[in-house]
């Protein structure tokens, strides 16, 4: 038997593949992971098929057991690739003709083709990774936040804009910042799910199925909530698959500044938090460095992930209807993608669960420049328009600056009169920190009731 008549579709071809060829058109070194999956349709299918009286009762049983095998050999890493397996789905095709004899194996693939059958084992292959370990452990992740937004309430730091000291808010208000950009994303995530739990069982290699077989029922044994209802899309729709990858680089996105913020705050100079031992690394010459390369690489791997969506892109952009080989290159970034984004869903909340805060540094970091705007707000208390609050406050800044004073609040009661008669005694009060957090109280702000009432919000929408 010469070596392409093994092969799945070798009987119109006469002449031996190139053996880069071969090389360069088997997925099997990657698309094994959807061997569950790829069995779990067979399985399905077949019974379609009995359905339509095209196998015996007999046959299914004989099937079904030699498909149990075949599942038993992956998962126990006893299954042997040959170097005719192109696919895992020829492998499977191959392997359980073995155990039960091609008489009965070479009928599984009666009305299906592997343009149906691969985007079927994806999508569920897809589905599972979505809710087992994307959507879980995000979930760790936002509770892990919210937790240590909770116990950890007490502590003002500087906010920022531009990177400039601006306003002080609470840790917790930051931690249920990246807390409410990750419940958006997990929202989304449960909306691709539903989006790509569609079944393309059924659809042949593009034109449909000859025997009429019953897609409905295939879909729902399949846990699919519908079918494609155009074989033409059902063959050839990765749309799933980019989505997938546009989230993750949104995620990774998210991810990405989340850690460049921790980036910052581990450094000497702010020294706001430290992270634990477990998360970073040292360096091979200076012996005093401890790196945040955990944080560095959250940040780092938001472009492979991204790269992972321009290629894939790329790659199905222009392509005819319907299926082509082109599509085979959407396994690669997709799985590449999908443990990245597990990881570091993983490494964020090691991260972010085993730092240590220093508040006294966040304290030590707030400085009385950043209350300008709560001492504008305490002349518009008195009445006075907002612009010209603006403008008077500005002017009590720049006076501290000129006479080398540490702070506004060290303006003399004199001074202030000189600059404006409206400021009384009671202008003092202003500078607290607690108190221009706290006065923050509207929905969304740094008072202590507004971040619990969105940590409370995030909590709602997460079960
Ligand atoms: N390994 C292929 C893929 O993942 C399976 C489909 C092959 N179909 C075909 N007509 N050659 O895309």
């Amino acid at each position: 038997m010469s070596e392409n008549t093994q092969k799945l579709w070798g009987g119109r071809f006469t002449g031996e593949t190139d053996p880069l060829m071969h090389l360069y058109n088997a997925s099997l070194p990657y698309d094994y992971k959807l061997y569950k999956a790829d069995l779990e349709g067979t399985k399905v299918y077949t019974e379609g098929l009995a359905q339509l009286g095209l196998i015996t009762k007999e046959e299914l049983v004989k099937i079904h057991e030699g498909l149990l095998q075949v599942e038993k050999e992956w998962d126990n890493n006893s299954f042997i690739k040959m170097p005719n397996d192109e696919d895992i789905h020829t492998a499977n095709e191959r392997r359980l003709g073995e155990i039960i004899g091609t008489k009965i194996s070479g009928k599984v693939h009666t009305g299906r083709s592997r343009n149906d059958q691969c985007v079927t084992d994806l999508r569920i292959y897809c589905r599972e990774y979505l809710s087992d370990k994307l959507l879980k452990n995000l979930e760790t992740l936002i509770n892990v936040l919210i937790n240590r937004a909770e116990e950890e309430i007490e502590f003002i730091m500087p906010g920022y804009t531009h990177l400039q000291r601006a306003q002080p808010i609470r840790w917790s208000h930051w931690l249920s910042s990246y807390a409410t950009y990750f419940l958006e994303d997990y929202k989304r995530l449960v909306q691709l799910k539903e989006r790509l739990n569609k079944s393309p069982l059924g659809a042949g290699a593009l034109a449909g199925h000859p025997y009429g077989i019953d897609r409905e029922y295939l879909a729902e044994k399949l846990g699919f909530d519908s079918v494609i209802g155009n074989s033409l899309v059902a063959v050839s729709d990765r749309d799933f698959v980019v989505e997938i990858l546009f989230w993750s680089t949104l995620f990774m996105n998210h991810i990405s500044r989340f850690a460049e913020d921790l980036i910052i705050y581990s450094t000497a100079e702010f020294g706001f938090i430290k992270l634990s031992d477990a998360y970073s690394t040292g360096s091979s010459l200076m012996p005093q460095k401890k790196n945040a390369d955990s944080l560095e690489l959250l940040r780092g791997k938001s472009g492979r992930v991204f790269g992972n969506l321009s290629g894939l892109l790329m790659s199905l952009k222009g392509i005819p209807s319907t299926y082509n080989k082109d599509m085979q290159e959407d396994k690669e970034p997709l799985f590449d993608c999908l443990t990245t984004v597990e990881h570091s869903i993983l490494i964020a909340t090691g991260v972010i669960s085993t730092l240590t805060v220093q508040s006294d540094k966040m304290a030590a970091a707030l400085t009385m420049d950043m209350l300008a705007t709560d001492l504008a707000d305490y002349l518009v208390r008195k009445g006075v328009p907002f612009r010209e609050t603006h403008h008077i406050s500005g002017e009590c800044v720049a006076l501290a600056e000129k006479e080398g004073l540490s702070g506004i609040d060290k303006i003399t009661m004199e001074q202030y009169k000189q600059i404006d008669n409206r400021f009384e005694k009671d202008v003092y009060e202003t500078f607290n920190f607690e108190q221009s957090v706290e006065r923050r109280d509207a929905t969304g702000g740094t008072a202590r009731s507004a971040i619990i009432k969105q940590l409370n919000s995030i909590k709602h929408d997460l079960v």
